[in-house]
């Protein structure tokens, strides 16, 4: 599927997004937050087990927010603007399968926001992570001043933002921004490999483990504890646990599994 600024493609259980606006350095308008809310809603769930999303060309994952685009509003829509990307990363942070993001270059402001809203980020070795908002007299508002403590810290996360500094891949890796830095030829590949490790295991397991996981984070222990039990309920008694536990019992390989 082809859209305007986000491309969509399939293949065997994982989909790739590629934000597609190379010569902007992928920065996000109304109309590519509008695109990757399209996708979303395509995305075949029985098929797809993992998503992937990067950004088109080799310098920018995505460059932030489209600057041109809030500086020239005169009418006030860039509240709506707000609204509607931080509702959409709030989406893709809580869409029932996971998401990889494999940052394939700059990934500023809104860019570094989208990649927190994936369950993965892994990066190439050129990517550069940033929340330069302060210094556009503005702050993080598509989530990142939620995450970006949540995922790295307070300390670190607070020095990031007020001092609207940026990172390259090695320091996103000290302080676990990232899982992994490859050289930026091989991301793609890597990107893929982790998506099918990930789409080979039960798929409602997996989903499982990413809703016990995503909100039991903001919960006390007991209520999260409560959480995964019911989110583990019905893996027993799917055909997958079954398949799997009895091949286990047998020692030999199961079957694959077929999300039921
Ligand atoms: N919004 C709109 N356009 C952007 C953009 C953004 N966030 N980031 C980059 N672009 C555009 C540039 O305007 C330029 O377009 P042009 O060729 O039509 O002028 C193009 O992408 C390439 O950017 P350029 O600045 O020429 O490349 P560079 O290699 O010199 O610098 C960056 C790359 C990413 C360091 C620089 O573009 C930058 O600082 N971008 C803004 C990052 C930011 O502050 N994001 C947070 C926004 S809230």
């Amino acid at each position: 599927m082809k859209m305007s600024f986000v491309d969509y493609k399939v293949d065997g259980h994982v989909g790739y997004i590629t934000i597609n606006r190379e010569e902007k350095f992928n920065a996000l308008s109304s109309a590519v937050l509008q695109d990757i809310s399209d996708i979303l809603d395509n995305v075949d769930q029985d098929t797809i087990r993992c998503l992937v999303i990067t950004g088109a060309g080799k310098k920018a994952f995505v460059a932030g927010a489209d600057i041109g685009q809030m500086e020239s509003d005169k009418t006030g829509s860039t509240a709506d603007f707000g609204l509607f990307g931080s509702n959409l990363f709030l989406r893709i942070e809580r869409f029932p399968i996971p998401v990889v993001a494999a940052v394939n270059g700059y990934a500023l402001g809104g860019g570094c926001e989208l990649a927190m809203a994936c369950d993965i980020r892994i990066a190439s070795d050129n990517a550069k992570f940033g929340l330069p908002e302060t210094g556009l007299g503005i702050i993080p508002s598509f989530g990142g001043t939620q995450r970006l403590p949540r995922i790295v810290g307070p300390s670190i996360a607070k020095e990031m933002m007020f001092t609207a500094k940026r990172i390259d891949a090695e320091e996103a890796l000290k302080i676990g921004l990232v899982n992994a830095v490859y050289p930026q030829d091989e991301l793609m590949a890597k990107a893929g490999d982790l998506a099918s490790k990930i789409a080979s295991n039960a798929p409602m397991a997996v989903r499982a483990a990413k809703e016990a996981a995503t909100f039991g984070i903001e919960m006390p222990i007991e209520e999260g504890l409560a959480l995964e039990l019911k989110c583990v309920k019905p893996c027993f008694g799917s055909a997958d646990q079954k398949n799997a536990m009895r091949a286990f019992v047998e020692k030999r390989k199961p079957d694959p599994f077929i999300n039921r």
